[in-house]
């Protein structure tokens, strides 16, 4: 069973953008592993959480599962192969760079490389932010969570919930499928959405402790309002209050506060729209733009709200 998202792996040829935004816009943890080549960014006490490799080649993201130990990795690796899929074991060099024990990985029916690992090792040294933030919420909810636009929207359900052992949380079907799933107490892990558009990776979002760290980078973000893919609003599902930065490679990234927990008792629903407010998605086009507003506007006249939720907001600082 996968129990969380670990790690992500970026290869880009905008080596350097992704550092300055990383560090000075969202607070992470630069180190450079070899210069103008590879960096690992920090967000906790772990060795990495994202490791950037500069390609000259197109961009792509791969995502890391956790799983507990070498039997886990042994039995989901077994059930992957006995679905037919192709599965490479990790090089001693890829596991090192990683900072992880075990890992093998495979494709999935988008192409998109899936690793599955195990003892992500905590770094030597205490996680020292970019800028001054309050740390983000990982822990046992791992990482953040991953959306993706799929081509291949049934054998990708199929491939996390039977054989990654993911749940649902919730679903909508209206204006196109989609499903949010979970394997941990985080709301989500992963999304998928069938869109009828091409395959692609639509964002990571990753979570502050502290309300005020997600203003600040709303503020910076405003001074250059291209950047902002998702304006600020709060999710009608996790409830994460979040806006949506741009990457250098052009997909984003969700900064959010405040997101629900899951447990054993979760009741998976339909959804009635993406957002309780806010959230104007500045890339869709006019139409689909005046039909979230639509949206917008019946759930405020119906007066649905939801409470905001802090486990971890930092009271001392
Ligand atoms: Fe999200």
């Amino acid at each position: 069973m996968i129990q969380a998202l670990s790690y992500i792996v970026v290869e880009t040829p905008h080596l350097e953008a992704w550092a300055t935004q990383a560090r000075d816009h969202i607070g992470m943890q630069v180190e450079t592993v070899e210069l103008n080549q590879c960096l690992r960014l920090r967000v906790d006490e772990k060795i990495q959480r994202f490791l950037i490799m500069k390609t000259a080649a197109v961009t792509s993201m791969s995502m890391g599962f956790e799983v507990a130990n070498a039997a886990e990795l042994l039995n989901i690796t077994q059930k992957l192969k006995d679905e037919g899929y192709v599965v490479i074991e990790g090089t001693a060099q890829e596991r090192l760079l990683r900072g992880v024990d075990g890992m093998v990985f495979f494709y999935d029916p988008d192409g998109v490389r899936i690793e599955v690992s195990y003892g992500l090792a905590d770094a030597d040294t205490p996680f020292v932010p970019g800028r001054p933030i309050g740390g983000f919420r990982t822990g046992d909810m791992g990482l953040g969570h991953v959306a993706l636009i799929t081509e291949h929207f049934e054998q990708l359900s199929h491939l996390y919930r039977n054989i990654f052992g993911f749940k649902l949380s919730d679903h909508t079907n209206a204006p196109f499928r989609v499903e949010f799933l979970h394997c941990n107490p985080r709301h989500h892990t992963i999304g998928i959405a069938h869109t009828g558009g091409p395959a692609k990776i639509y964002h990571l979002m990753l979570e502050y402790n502290d309300f005020d760290d997600v203003g600040r980078a709303y503020d910076m973000a405003l001074t250059n309002p291209e950047s902002i893919g998702v304006t600020l609003g709060r999710h009608i599902n996790d409830h994460a209050t979040s806006f949506y930065l741009k990457n250098p490679d052009d997909w984003m990234i969700e900064l959010g506060w405040a997101t629900r927990t899951v447990g054993p008792d979760w009741e998976p629903t339909e959804l009635e729209g993406m957002s309780l407010w806010g959230h104007d998605r500045t890339w869709l086009p006019d139409d689909k733009r005046e039909e979230a507003r639509q949206i917008l506007k019946r759930l405020a006249q119906k007066g649905l709200r939801a409470p905001v939720v802090t486990t971890t907001q930092n009271l001392n600082n």
